[in-house]
């Protein structure tokens, strides 16, 4: 049956020029290069320049992703971005991508569903373009966790970066078949009563603070494998395909330990998985358009390969999509 889809016609990304290694980290923070990168994989990672905000990042992958795409910014209708760090409590940061991008029409808006805030970006995305209400999408996540860590506490502060990622999506006609390009299938869940394993302890109702984040870092990591691995699993299946027509997992880049288990778990070898995570650190929603940027740039991922997203994080909110390139 014929059928609309989501389709993917460009990314792109940025990265704040400074990059700390964890030899750098180690030198004000009690930790090592050693154990950070046994622990988590991570080698480096990007802080934003005082005065660069969570908005020019996303202006920047945008603009690399439109290019990517050879099409101007005033084709796209809407604008849907992920972040947990906006630049101000309103307007959205979305609006002011808008503004940056010189679109004079369409809508933005901002999603809040921290580390897994792209799977939640790119399951409305993929909404609103099957529903009709809108043809070309830039899906972006951006964040600058730099500017919510708590330096005295090593169990956090070592593992966030900084950075943003596009993807730009244009409504297309197919088959309706597990071979057409585009979005197949979405898997999202939530479970509010884990809130407590990673919060930021401040906000505008509670304190009227920014808060710094706090972590249970083992109870979020035993949460993690099991509920990303049941996710992908359930999107694979919606989108009638299975782990081995997979050519690429492209995980949540938080920790290297927990993208094995889990990449195991779904029988995907690792040379299916698009590891940033040493080069980006835990760039929360960001993290996954930035490694498929990056692996397109790479030429990894190209033109029908089929991929699988996953992502968990605070709330606990975690989710996974199936899609082809
Ligand atoms: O993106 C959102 C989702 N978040 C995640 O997926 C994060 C999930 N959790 C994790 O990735 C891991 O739990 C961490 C990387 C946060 C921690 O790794 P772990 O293997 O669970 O370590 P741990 O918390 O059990 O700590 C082991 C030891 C402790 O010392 P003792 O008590 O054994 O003496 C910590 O105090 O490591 C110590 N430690 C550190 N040592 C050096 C904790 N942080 C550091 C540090 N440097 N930065």
């Amino acid at each position: 049956m014929p059928t609309i889809r989501a389709v993917p016609i460009g990314v792109g990304h940025f990265l704040p020029e400074r990059i700390v290694t964890n030899n750098e980290l180690a030198k004000t923070v009690d930790t090592s290069d050693e154990w950070i990168k046994t622990r988590t994989g991570i080698e480096r990672r990007h802080f934003a320049a005082e005065g660069e905000f969570t908005s020019d990042l996303a202006i920047k992958a945008a603009k690399n992703a439109l290019k990517n795409a050879k099409i101007s910014a005033n084709e796209i209708d809407t604008i849907v971005l992920a972040t947990s760090t906006p630049d101000q409590t309103f307007p959205s940061t979305a609006t002011k991508v808008q503004a940056g991008l010189g679109m004079t029409s369409g809508f933005a808006f901002d999603i809040q569903a921290v580390c897994a805030g792209f799977a939640y970006a790119l399951t409305t995305a993929n909404s609103l373009i099957v529903s009709g209400q809108s043809k070309k999408v830039i899906v972006i996540g951006a964040e600058t966790f730099s500017r919510i860590m708590d330096w005295n506490d090593r169990t956090t502060c070592v593992l966030f970066g900084d950075g943003a990622g596009a993807i730009i999506l244009e409504a297309q006609k197919f088959e309706g078949t597990s071979k057409d390009r585009g979005i197949l299938a979405c898997d999202l869940s939530s479970d509010g009563k884990y809130n407590d394993l990673l919060y930021v302890d401040g906000g505008v109702s509670t304190t009227q603070t920014t808060g710094v984040l706090r972590m249970q870092g083992q109870e979020v990591f035993k949460h993690a494998v099991g509920k990303l691995a049941e996710s992908g699993e359930n999107a694979m299946s919606k989108a009638g395909v299975t782990s081995e027509d997979v050519d690429w997992i492209v995980p949540h880049q938080a920790n290297l330990r927990i993208i094995k288990s889990t990449a195991k778990k779904m029988s995907v070898p690792m040379e299916k998985v698009v590891l940033t995570v040493q080069d980006h650190g835990n760039t929360s929603a960001a993290s996954i358009p930035l490694a498929l940027s990056v692996a397109v740039e790479k030429g990894q991922i190209v033109k029908n390969n089929l991929i699988l997203t996953e992502a968990i994080g605070g709330g606990l909110a975690w989710g996974a999509v199936v899609f082809r390139w």
